[in-house]
């Protein structure tokens, strides 16, 4: 083994729902990572584990009329053979709500409350009097103080992706009933984030991984940091110290699993977690998804270097998924299920490997459809790949029927040896679309170099220079069955066994690529791949369309208003009479509208698309008798109506009196 030992892990998945095709953008390339870098020979350990805890699992268990352990146990199990299928294997894959986990976290929380990292405050939090009930995370829906868009609980997940504080939310309603929620005091504790300043910059600096994690987290951190709630009035989760009434916050607890896996790991193979997490900066890579930057690179190291932990040396982030170019959602239709859209059909787990690792670069946004899925299937995988592999094996096991006892040509070997250098330095720069062309590109000179020699030709006139052409062929098979392992770890055994080879292609070290195989007998070889027909791939995209209707039909359902219902809105025309920045947005004017007699305040978010003067003395549609709601500390006492996403403003056609009722 080189080196000291790494530790390698992956975002911990909700237990709330099932595996697809945005998990794995950060699973596939954490796994083929690993098997690089074991492959070349360093001592890595790959954990990850489900992550039980927080308000989403409990309102799904509430919905299903189970205990969240249940729920938990059964999406733990699902995720655990989801990956199995996928070739993603880990050596330990945990559970936040293990005992484990509950026990080292709650030794770090009062170790930071020991050194004086955690207060006690009193806050508003919504409390919703119909439940009679808090509302934390979850339960509460409303508008983000920040960017004026829904939010949900503790994030802006549809708008600037701000974490958000509980008690923040603008307009909280109840996600469960619906009601508006009130503020209630109640009393939380908080770690003190802001503290962790300097010590963040400093580390952030020397930060590996990918760029973009680093560059959020500089950027946040300069901003300013706020102090943390690190409790939630819920039953479900690890209890804080002393307070059998909270738990705390699930982004406390899930992180702390991939100290305490690793534990339960070292603990069943006789090795010291300690290893792993004492010291400075730890040989620890995290993968995450991008949604999760600022937990990672802030949060969770200032609660390790508060509690005397060792800190990660690298963070990476993929970048997000697209479905058909929009962008990925459950509730839209645009999502492809990992099991019941492709592994229960029967689809190579390779060819979802291949299209994830080398569609684009890991941190660059990855589009999917069926239709460039084929192509890339079709036309890489099974076009240059295959076929050279297929054309090598075969014309040597028909012309010679063994692999003749000829080496391979110095040419040859350089050829490979740069590839190989090439795909280390990608895979160490987090490259891995480059790691993959790499190979790709050893297998198109293979291609070309084939054609070029025709040695079904040569056979005739010269066999010994056919020989020769074949041996360097299938060096270049070989070549490429172990360093394509990584990505495709069934085929590239199907191509070891096709070249004679015994054993597990992955126990061997990328170093063998530059030894020649030997020569034995070689039995008729299949084609390794096979393509994707067209029929295949027209009921694998009417499944997704169908199901994108589907969403579209019932969100159209849901919205149905009565009449009645609709005429309980109060919709006017408005005369814009002012329009004024308001400090500190960039997005948002504060117009003043005069609705016939009165005038009205509206916070708007169209600052970026109108210059004041031509919005002055227009006429708009406004509903007046929306609650009023603070945007930036300025009371919007209305809402004016505009389409699309340059907020092109209704207008009236024909002169009418501001004021005017709109039917
Ligand atoms: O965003 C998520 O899906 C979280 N469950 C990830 C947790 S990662 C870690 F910090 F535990
Ligand atoms: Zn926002």
């Amino acid at each position: 083994m080189n080196g000291r030992p790494l530790l390698v892990t992956c975002g911990l998945p909700y237990t709330n729902g099932r595996c697809h095709l945005g998990h794995l953008r950060t699973y596939v390339p954490a796994d083929f990572y690993v098997r690089y870098l074991r492959r070349a020979g360093e001592d890595v350990v790959f954990i990850c584990g489900s992550d039980n805890h927080g308000t989403p699992i409990v309102v799904s268990a509430e919905d299903e009329k189970i205990h969240p352990r249940e729920l938990s146990l059964r999406y733990h199990r699902h995720f655990e053979d989801t990956f199995r299928r996928l070739n993603i294997i880990f050596d330990h894959f945990g559970m936040t709500d293990g005992e484990t986990n509950h026990r080292r976290t709650r030794s770090i929380v009062q170790t930071l409350i020991e050194r004086g990292y955690v207060y006690r405050k009193t806050v508003q939090q919504s409390y919703c009097l119909k439940c009679r009930r808090f509302l934390p995370d979850r339960y509460v829906e409303g508008i983000c103080p920040y960017c004026g868009t829904g939010a949900r609980g503790d994030e802006c997940d549809q708008g600037c992706g701000r974490h958000l504080e509980p008690g923040e939310i603008r307009a909280p309603r109840c996600s469960v009933c619906g009601e508006p929620a009130e503020l209630r005091e109640q009393e939380h504790f908080f770690f003190r984030l802001s503290n962790f300043r300097d010590f963040l910059l400093e580390y952030l600096e020397d930060l590996k991984g990918t760029v973009i994690a680093r560059n959020y987290a500089i950027g946040w951190v300069k901003e300013g940091l706020r102090d943390w709630c690190i409790t939630r009035t819920l039953d479900w989760g690890v209890k804080f110290p002393e307070h059998e009434d909270l738990v705390v916050y699930v982004w406390v607890d899930a992180p702390v699993g991939y100290i305490s896996f690793t534990e339960e790991w070292a603990e069943a193979h006789g090795k010291d977690w300690r290893s792993y997490w004492c010291g400075e900066i730890v040989p620890v890579t995290h993968f995450i998804g991008s949604d999760i930057i600022y937990h990672h690179t802030i949060f969770w190291p200032a609660m390790l270097k508060g509690a005397g932990y060792g800190l990660p040396e690298a963070i990476v982030a993929s970048g997000m998924l697209k479905v058909n170019d929009q962008k990925f959602s459950k509730s839209r239709g645009y999502v492809v299920w990992t099991n019941e859209d492709y592994l229960d059909l029967g689809l190579p787990p390779d060819y979802l490997r291949y299209y994830l690792l080398s569609y684009t670069s890991h941190t660059r946004e990855l589009n999917f459809s069926w239709k460039m899925f084929q192509e890339r299937v079709n036309n890489e995988i099974v076009g240059t790949l295959g076929n050279f592999i297929y054309r090598s094996l075969y014309f040597t096991s028909k012309f010679f029927g063994a692999i003749p006892a000829v080496a391979p040509e110095q040419e040859i070997m350089d050829q490979i040896s740069r590839c190989m250098d090439e795909v280390d330095g990608k895979v160490r720069e987090f490259e891995f679309k480059g790691a993959v062309d790499a190979m790709m590109a050893l297998a198109a000179f293979g291609n070309t170099y084939i054609q070029g020699n025709a040695p079904w030709k040569l056979v005739k006139e010269d066999r010994a220079t056919s020989e020769r052409v074949v041996v360097n062929c299938l060096q270049i098979v070989k070549a490429l069955a172990l360093m394509m392992e990584p990505v495709m770890p069934d085929s590239a055994q199907k191509i070891w066994y096709m070249l004679g080879e015994s054993g597990y292609v992955g126990d061997h070290p990328l170093s063998e690529a530059l030894v020649p195989p030997a020569p034995r007998a070689l039995d008729t070889p299949s084609p390794p791949f096979v393509k994707l027909d067209d029929d295949r791939v027209k009921e694998l995209e009417s499944t997704l369309e169908r199901r994108i209707g589907e969403a579209r039909r019932k969100e159209q359902g849901k919205q149905v208003v009565s009449p009645e219902e609709f005429r309980r809105l109060d919709i006017r025309t408005g005369r814009i009479v002012a329009v004024d920045a308001i400090k500190g947005s960039k997005k948002l004017l504060r117009l003043s509208v005069d609705i016939g007699g009165e005038m009205r305040t509206v916070v708007a978010g169209i600052a970026e698309f109108y210059p004041p003067e031509e919005l002055r003395g227009r006429d708009v549609a406004i509903i007046v008798n929306l609650k009023p709601v603070k945007l930036f500390g300025v009371e919007s006492q209305g809402m004016i109506l505009a389409a699309g996403d340059q907020a092109s403003l209704l207008v009236p056609l024909r002169k009418v009196e501001p004021g005017t009722k709109i039917r």
